[in-house]
């Protein structure tokens, strides 16, 4: 099986980004996207110009199956980061490995000082990706968030430019 790219995200990946969406319920939470309408404007506001999102596609076979993102706080420099896979292309390690080469990226060639994420307790896989990707846990946010009437714990981690070097082998990653 061939690898797949990263390049950026474009308005044209919305159908793809539906077909995602519509696949999976744990994909609520990424956004609000239900039909063509939504997942443009879903992508539109990832990829304004002067917005803060950096947001990168994962591309297999000429399809858009995943998607990394890095939303900007410019003033300090800080990258929030994030990540979804569509549910028939995960545990293939491919988040993992798109997460590790753009987090190198942003931590590189974009110029950011700090990286954070978080994830809920009962998503585990978030956190592999985050840990394969380098990312280190800092701390445990106690009953951060409501899910279905719950109140969960996030965990929190950060990768800095400092921080070693993730071990998974990294993804191409096009300029275009
Ligand atoms: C979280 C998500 C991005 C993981 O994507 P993925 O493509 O399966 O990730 P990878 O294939 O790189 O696998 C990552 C790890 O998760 C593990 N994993 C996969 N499903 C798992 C599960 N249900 N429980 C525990 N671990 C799991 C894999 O074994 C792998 O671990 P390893 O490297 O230690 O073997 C994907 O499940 C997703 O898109 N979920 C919905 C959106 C979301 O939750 N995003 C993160 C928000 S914080």
């Amino acid at each position: 099986m061939n690898d797949p790219e990263l390049r950026r995200l474009r308005v044209e990946d919305a159908p793809d980004v539906l077909a995602a969406f519509t696949r999976a319920s744990d994909m609520a939470r990424q956004g609000e996207v239900k039909d063509l309408r939504s997942a443009i404007t879903y992508v539109e506001g990832l990829t304004e110009l002067a917005g803060p999102h950096l947001a990168f596609a994962v591309v297999y076979q000429g399809r858009v199956v995943g998607v990394v993102g890095v939303t900007v706080d410019s003033g300090n420099r800080n990258g929030w980061f994030w990540y979804w896979m569509h549910a028939a292309f995960r545990g293939r390690g491919w988040t993992s490995r798109a997460a590790a080469t753009i987090a190198d990226w942003a931590l590189g060639e974009g110029g950011l000082h700090r990286l954070e994420l978080g994830h809920r307790v009962n998503n585990p896989s978030s956190g592999s990706v985050a840990r394969a990707a380098g990312f280190v846990q800092e701390g445990l946010e106690r009953s951060k968030l409501l899910i279905d009437g719950e109140r969960l714990d996030v965990v929190a981690y950060s990768r800095l430019p400092g921080d070693p070097l993730p071990v998974v082998a990294r993804l191409r990653l096009t300029a275009d």
